[in-house]
């Protein structure tokens, strides 16, 4: 083991023993310690579910980027693993970049991420490479290719550098051949999705541009995935710099392309685009195939803009979103909490035809961890229903259904923020007028996930509120009847 590796592993295991257990979410992964961004290398391998993430265990800021590590038997309870990269070569030298994982056919877990190095251009400036590379290991230690990089510019097409060419996701075929999309810039400065394929895993030759931005939906994109889903083939990638437009919200985005591959030119033929998340705190999607064929999603439950807003004096930094099961339902992606979650429901309380006309506090209806569904059944046009959430004297964040506008809104101007970063987002409700509207609250110590409609749009957002604001309360304009139905969350 490196002096590197070795060394991140004796820090974390140290510094981890100052975290209390409630100083965390309860079923969310966050950093073992320090800082961490994009899930990586999310899979099941040897009956395990394995997350890595990108780490800087040193620091609760981004630095060089190191794998920390994670497993779980039901994605709710995970087990601190010790880190699994440190940038220990000369082909990371600068950072291990995001990546995955899979399962090669020998039974070894093969790793596939992007090395950062600098290079020394004659006059003496320098400048950061990004490039492919490989580890293989057993679940807990790995070992680098002695060949890394394995993707260098010489397998770029022309226009494409490697000085923004990186997180590649990779994947088996049916005929045990490996292919792997990989974002990278092209020379319109913009981003797009590059595809490989390799017969063994290490040596890969590049097949086609798959999709590409054309600067039409951002500048870089980052973090591509790339799956067949209900007979449709699916990109998700991560565009960074966008400006607002449709469902798109400013700065970095998670776009998800709906189409179908044209297998002449290997491109991917578009036939719907939208947005993955209409919260504050969404980024760097990753999904894996489960063994069961549930195609499993997995995400930063961040945004690069919006980090200034975090806990004062807190030894980590950053989590994940709850695991979600995707699918396509009329043309569009819909997304659920992985039915695991069920399994930690406890007490039930539950509603129903309540008239919400003077409804402030519901007796049972309160808590920091819960699963609670609220089903706005019928209601009179131009109605609000504004539901206060991990509320006290101080706090609230609230979410706001306004029938009148067609919107949802959240707003969590009270949840202690001491910067100036964005607090308060809406999105148009996708629900016909004058339906039924449900809504999913789950509730964890520091995020809210709300999923509209089963999951047709989500609304993810973090709170580092005190755990003793825990009421729930309710504000009614005109006429709503609802049911509620609310467990608390055992863990
Ligand atoms: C996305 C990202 C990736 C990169 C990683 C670096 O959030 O910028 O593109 O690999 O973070 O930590």
């Amino acid at each position: 083991m490196s002096s590197r590796l070795e060394k991140a592993r004796m820090y974390e295991a140290e510094q981890e023993k100052e975290i209390a257990k409630g100083e965390r979410p309860a079923f969310h992964l966050s950093s073992r310690v320090g800082w961490m961004n994009d899930p990586n290398g999310f899979s099941k391998y040897q009956g395990e579910y394995h997350m890595f993430y990108q780490y800087h265990p040193y620091t609760t800021v981004w630095g060089p980027m190191h794998w920390g590590h994670a497993v779980s038997k039901d994605l709710l309870r995970w087990e601190y693993l010790p880190a699994a990269l440190a940038p220990d070569t000369e082909a990371d030298e600068k950072g291990c970049f995001s990546g995955s994982a899979i399962k090669l056919e020998d039974g070894r877990q093969l790793l596939m991420y992007t090395g950062v190095s600098e290079q020394k251009e004659k006059d003496g400036t320098t400048w950061d490479a990004q490039m492919q590379c490989m580890a293989v290991g057993d679940g807990r230690n790995y070992e680098k290719y002695a060949h890394n990089p394995v993707l260098t510019g010489k397998d770029l097409p022309e226009g494409f550098s490697v000085r923004d060419f990186r997180d590649p996701k990779l994947w088996q075929e049916a005929d045990g051949s490996y292919r792997c999309v990989v974002a990278c810039r092209a020379e319109d400065q913009s981003g797009a999705i590059l595809l490989f394929e390799s017969r063994d895993g290490f040596h890969w030759s590049f097949v086609s541009v798959l999709d590409r931005s054309r600067n039409e939906y951002g500048r870089m994109w980052e973090c591509p995935d790339f799956f067949l889903l209900d007979g449709k083939a699916v990109l998700i990638v991560n565009p960074q710099e966008m400006m607002a437009k449709g469902e798109f919200h400013n700065g970095n985005n998670t776009m998800c392309i709906i189409g179908h591959i044209d297998e002449l030119t290997n491109t991917l033929v578009r036939e719907s685009v939208q947005a993955l998340d209409f919260g504050i705190d969404f980024y760097a999607t990753q999904t894996f195939c489960d063994s069961d064929g549930r195609r499993i999603m997995g995400a930063w439950m961040q945004n690069w803009d919006t980090g200034a807003y975090r806990m004062p004096d807190c030894k980590w930094y950053g989590q994940m979103i709850l695991p979600r099961e995707l699918h396509i339902e009329n043309g569009r992606i819909v997304q659920k909490p992985v039915a695991e979650l069920e399994t930690l429901h406890g007490e039930r309380v539950c509603y129903s035809n309540l008239d919400m006309s003077g409804v402030q506090k519901l007796d049972g209806i309160s808590g920091r961890y819960l699963d609670m569904t609220i089903v706005l059944k019928e209601y009179t046009k131009g109605s609000v229903l504004r539901i206060n959430l991990a509320q006290n004297a101080e706090h609230c964040t609230a979410f706001e259904v306004d029938t009148g506008r067609g919107i949802l809104r959240t707003d969590r101007t009270h949840s202690g923020s001491r910067v100036d970063v964005l607090h308060e987002r809406s999105c148009r409700l996708l629900a016909e007028p004058g339906k039924e509207i449900r809504l999913r609250v789950i509730m964890d110590l520091y995020s809210i996930e709300v999923f509209v409609n089963d999951g047709a749009q989500t609304m993810t957002t973090c709170i580092y509120t005190p755990a003793a604001a825990d009421g729930i309360s309710f504000e009614t304009t005109g006429h709503i009847v609802a049911d509620m139905e609310k467990y608390e969350l055992n863990i």
